[in-house]
């Protein structure tokens, strides 16, 4: 008769040296298989006497009870270390720095007005803000376009309720009045921001972006307005010499009024700014009409100035050469991360520009 102590300690010391599920099957099968060793065990009962084989089975059913039990402990104490070792393994060190990582652009339309706001600031201008949302009162009547003029037509309003009264501003002027109705002259702003039109297509879109600016002091005259718009083209499209023509205009909240073209030419497929003979509209300027002044509380006798309104998506299609205006408010990573600013190259008069 075996000795079952024997074979039973040989058996759990097996169970207990395996590293891992695989091997545990393999034992399973030397012990319980066709000719495992239990198996083997139990093929011998029917040669004993009958007197012994009762005690005997027992022994062995017990036995085997207890060698299943093991592996079902065994496999479940295989398992729950696997999944300690991923944890271990598989752990992330949240201090350790980035690898891969990506860095987002600027949009070139902050960074036009980045640029603008640094050329305006050198040479003593501070930025103003005025709402989206405007009154009928700000957006026209104070600048001088009462209801019925044609002029109102011309910017295809989103108006906000059927009164009229609340819209979506047409452009940055009404920022001027606001500027002037809360403090006192002199003046010396930008505005830029958003402005809105009922308009869609290559050069349009409903949403767009406008510059203001706004000068207003005692003597100043139309020379101040010329040697401003000069400076500024030089410096935006950093260039030292540029051509620029002021063509007789109308707009109600100024009197006179001129539109700006620039000069440009188109030298190997790409636009040349600042020479050749073709002309390109960029801004709306003029001498601030007393009746505007009047409305924002300002004496037209004893102070004058200019104004002005720049396209500032126009300006960064004509800067850096993108042609459809569209693409500006698609939120296309691809065209983004194309046409898009390092965020830590910020524009400064001494450093550059746009490099
Ligand atoms: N507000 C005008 C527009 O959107 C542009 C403009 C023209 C602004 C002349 C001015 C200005 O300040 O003086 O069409």
């Amino acid at each position: 008769m075996e000795n079952l102590n024997q074979i039973e300690s040989d058996i759990f010391n097996k169970i207990k040296n395996a590293k891992e599920r695989e091997s545990l099957e393999v034992i399973k099968t030397e012990i319980f298989g066709k000719k495992g060793i239990i198996t083997d065990l139990f093929k011998k009962v029917g040669s004993l006497e009958q007197d012994k084989r009762k005690e005997y089975a027992s022994k062995l059913n017990s036995l085997k009870t207890k060698v299943i039990d093991s592996i079902e402990k065994k496999l479940s104490d295989l398992d729950q270390s696997e999944i300690n070792n991923k944890l271990q393994n598989e752990k992330i060190d949240v201090t350790l720095p980035g690898r891969s990582y990506f860095s987002g652009k600027i949009h070139p339309v902050s960074q036009v007005i980045d640029e603008v706001t640094s050329i305006f600031s050198e040479i003593g201008f501070s930025v103003e803000e005025g709402p989206d949302v405007e009154n009928e009162y700000y957006n026209f009547s104070a600048l001088n376009t009462p209801e019925n003029h044609p002029a109102r037509d011309m910017h295809d309003t989103f108006y906000l309720d059927l009164s009229k009264d609340l819209l979506l501003r047409t452009h940055t002027s009404p920022v001027q009045i606001r500027t002037m109705m809360k403090s006192k002259p002199p003046f010396k702003i930008i505005a830029p921001g958003r402005t809105y039109r009922h308009d869609s297509d290559q050069t349009h879109s409903p949403m767009f972006h406008q510059l203001e600016g706004l000068h207003i002091d005692k003597n100043i005259n139309m020379g101040h307005l010329k040697g401003c718009l000069y400076y500024f083209v030089k410096k935006f499209f950093e260039v030292d010499k540029v051509k620029i023509r002021f063509r007789p205009s109308h707009f109600p909240f100024t009197e006179p009024s001129a539109e700006v073209d620039i000069g440009y030419k188109i030298q190997d497929g790409k636009i040349k700014i600042g020479e050749g003979d073709k002309w390109l509209e960029i801004l709306g300027c003029g001498m601030v009409h007393p009746a505007v002044l009047k409305n924002a509380k300002v004496n037209p006798i004893q102070y004058q100035g200019y104004a002005f309104g720049v396209g500032i998506d126009r300006l960064a299609m004509l800067k850096y050469g993108i042609n459809d205006l569209r693409a500006f408010f698609e939120n296309d990573i691809r065209w983004l991360e194309f046409y898009g600013f390092d965020p830590l190259d910020i524009p400064t008069n001494y450093r550059g520009l746009s490099r």
